[in-house]
């Protein structure tokens, strides 16, 4: 099976299409973009060195704080508390992966690039705005359980890391199956009978929240994939 996302249709917005199908559409250019940077095709490849794979960790340690402490912010919401789920929570699982990738004293060894301190800047700021955290918290999650599988047996395989230590991130052993839970995933996002304005902003948000990965990759690629960015 290859990791390359398909292209969803290109067909024209149609009112009756589900908001979860209209999001995914509207985003996939982003998407595409995300995944054909060379930091990301590095990683996929197995030719990212082990120091890349080690950053860009480190990097989704700032952001995953940042996204779960506004989540429990958020947790009440009657909006982004529906996404609210403790299971997803990665933090636990990111300090696992940076204590093995790096020692006891990785908090030192660690501080965020200038896309990092942007994009963790920009989810905090969701906490004022549910259906954005939302955008964020779908474009992390549902990329993680999807995608995100890809990398984690790609990573393992070029630096021999085991789900207990290395790859941890991308285990969700406590959500019961991946297939049912992206499936509820888009019954939540359906479920949220957004009008056009509030929609849109959403596709907005969700298209940021892209670009600010893509710009961690970015600062990233400088550094560890000079060659292939
Ligand atoms: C390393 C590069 C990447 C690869 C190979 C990859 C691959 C994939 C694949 C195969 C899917 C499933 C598509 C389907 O359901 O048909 C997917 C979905 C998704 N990916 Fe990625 N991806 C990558 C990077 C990213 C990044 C950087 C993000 C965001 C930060 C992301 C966010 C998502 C999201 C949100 C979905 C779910 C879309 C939906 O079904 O609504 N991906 N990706």
């Amino acid at each position: 099976m290859s990791a390359s996302a398909q292209a969803p249709t290109t067909a024209a917005p149609d009112s009756a299409e589900p908001f979860s199908d209209r999001l995914r559409r509207a985003t996939w250019d982003d998407h595409r973009a995300a995944e054909d940077h060379g930091f990301a095709k590095a990683l996929m490849d197995g030719t990212l060195p082990l120091a890349g794979y080690t950053a860009m960790v480190a990097q989704h340690y700032f952001a995953y704080v940042a996204l779960e402490e506004t989540g429990r912010l958020l947790a009440e919401d009657p909006v982004a508390g529906r996404f609210h789920r403790p299971e997803l929570e990665r933090v636990p699982a990111l300090v696992r992966d940076l204590e093995h990738l790096l020692g006891p004293d990785w908090r030192a060894r660690i501080s965020p690039t200038p896309a990092t301190r942007t994009y963790a800047a920009r989810i905090a700021q969701m906490a004022d705005h549910p259906a954005g955290f939302v955008a964020h918290h779908y474009t992390r999650y549902m990329g993680d359980v999807s995608g995100g599988q890809f990398i984690r047996r790609a990573a393992a395989r070029a630096y021999g890391l085991t789900d207990e230590a290395g790859v941890a991130f991308y285990v969700f052993d406590g959500l019961g199956g991946l297939p049912g839970f992206r499936a509820g995933y888009r019954e939540r996002l359906d479920s949220l009978d957004l009008d056009d304005g509030a929609a849109a902003r959403m596709v907005a948000e969700t298209r940021l929240a892209y670009q600010l990965n893509t710009e961690v990759f970015a600062d990233l690629g400088r550094i560890h994939a000079p060659g292939a960015a």
